[in-house]
């Protein structure tokens, strides 16, 4: 039986996770009325792995005999002043939900909760996948600029991303 204590952290966890969900689909209508649908699709994308990372923490407290409380979740930003900015807002709040991912695993070392140690590597993992990600995608526009066929070519490499090629094949 999970400890009270962890059930809670965890259960934060999962209402930051649905919360990043909820902000990138607002990111993603964003784009959407700027016209730019392969952005939109990145977002939507990105909303659907969020949302797998809530779950699969869902999952996790059942498995282990805890119980999933699922909290309020805030109404997120939904105008943005450029395209970067979307992705500079993605990447300020992935740097946050890192620093909440190494927090849960330092309770998990300090509470002696192995299981909640192995599945929160993967976590690890997957900050260090997305941080990059993001940084590369806000270093390229960056050097596009305002160029209007560049940003088109950017948007339509966007679209072509699924789901399968951004996670790590494990969750
Ligand atoms: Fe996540
Ligand atoms: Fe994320």
């Amino acid at each position: 039986m999970m400890k009270d204590k962890l059930a809670l952290a965890i259960n934060e966890q999962i209402q930051a996770e649905f919360q990043s969900a909820y902000l990138y689909l607002a990111m993603s209508a964003w784009c959407a009325q700027a016209n730019l649908p392969g952005c939109a699709h990145w977002l939507r994308l990105q909303w659907q792995e969020e949302t797998m990372h809530a779950t699969k923490l869902f999952d996790f407290v059942h498995s282990r005999g805890g119980a999933a409380h699922l909290k309020a979740l805030d109404e997120p930003k939904s105008t943005y002043t450029s395209l970067v900015s979307v992705f500079e807002s993605v990447r300020e709040h992935e740097i946050y939900i890192t620093s909440r991912i190494n927090a849960l695993y330092e309770l998990a070392v300090n509470e002696k909760d192995y299981p909640l140690q192995i599945i929160l590597q993967w976590y690890i993992n997957e900050q260090v996948e997305e941080e990059a990600t993001v940084m590369e995608i806000i270093e390229r526009l960056k050097m596009v600029g305002g160029d209007g066929p560049s940003i088109y070519l950017f948007d339509r490499e966007l679209a072509t991303r699924t789901l399968q090629s951004t996670t790590s094949g494990q969750g």
